[in-house]
């Protein structure tokens, strides 16, 4: 049975990207740090292994990877946010964004690389459209997601030749528990405002592009940053006063 990884997998994106995995009938090993929500989660479903573990702490990831034969996709979806000015920023909160959303990232997929090659797998690795344009008060966060696109390049380039893809998901805002934590109501109505379907987008609408990064259907297709994001990207000058 196909097997995918899948980080952060309590709650939100993660959860709703095992879900689909599920129901394509893959097995998922569900990786998190909450203890509770994970083991709440993964009883209500068949064909899961919850894992608890710290994508950010080598050893509990080296431990896990010790134990899980097959991958044939790994999602690194755990991540964290936490939105401050520059000033105010200290190295320890800009530590724990960079731990998470990018040591995490590199920590898990160094740790599978064996057995993404024999599975010719694939990865999926989540960013997000804050480190595709800069913003106030996101200096940690945002770049630390420009990190994981410039990773996702490095991946597909070393690692194409063992047959594994590596990509990378750009979600624009979904109404999980980390972007409810950082968006009050002004960042809300401003996002709606600031893209162009007008609204935010829902967990199984980034989850289905990541399960179909991970299909057959996208055998060729590596290296690649894909914004699922209501256009939010493709807005330039998006002045209200040159709209209709
Ligand atoms: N929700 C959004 O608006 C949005 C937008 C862009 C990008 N993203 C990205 O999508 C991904 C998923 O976010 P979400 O909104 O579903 O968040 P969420 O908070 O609902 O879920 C994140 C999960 O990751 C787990 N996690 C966090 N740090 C971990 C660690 N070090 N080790 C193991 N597990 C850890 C949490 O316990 C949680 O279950 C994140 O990488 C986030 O940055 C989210």
């Amino acid at each position: 049975m196909k097997t995918a990884l899948v980080t952060g997998a309590a709650r939100g994106i993660g959860l709703a990207t095992t879900k689909q995995f599920l129901q394509k009938g893959w097995h998922v090993v569900m990786i998190d740090r909450d203890e509770e929500a994970l083991t709440s989660e993964a009883a209500q479903l068949d064909q899961v292994t919850p894992v608890l573990c710290d994508v950010s702490q080598i050893k509990q990831v080296n431990d896990v990877a010790q134990r899980i034969e097959r991958v044939d996709a790994l999602i690194n979806n755990a991540g964290v946010a936490d939105f401050g000015p520059i000033e105010d920023t200290d190295l320890s909160r800009w530590r724990a964004v960079m731990d998470t959303n990018l040591d995490g990232v590199f920590l898990v997929t160094q740790a599978f690389v064996s057995a993404l090659a024999a599975a010719k797998g694939a990865i999926v690795n989540i960013a997000s459209i804050s480190g595709l344009r800069a913003s106030t008060l996101r200096v940690a966060y945002g770049t630390s997601k420009a990190g994981v696109m410039a990773l996702t390049q490095q991946q597909a380039v070393e690692l194409g030749e063992k047959g594994i893809r590596a990509n990378c998901v750009c979600p624009g805002p979904v109404r999980t528990k980390l972007a409810m934590a950082v968006h009050t109501q002004d960042i809300i109505d401003a996002y709606h405002d600031a893209i162009p379907l007008n609204r935010y987008g829902s967990e199984d609408e980034i989850a289905n592009v990541i399960t179909f990064l991970c299909s057959p259907e996208a055998s060729f297709v590596t290296g690649q940053i894909i914004s699922v994001d209501g256009g939010f990207e493709a807005t330039g000058i998006g002045l209200p006063a040159l709209r209709r």
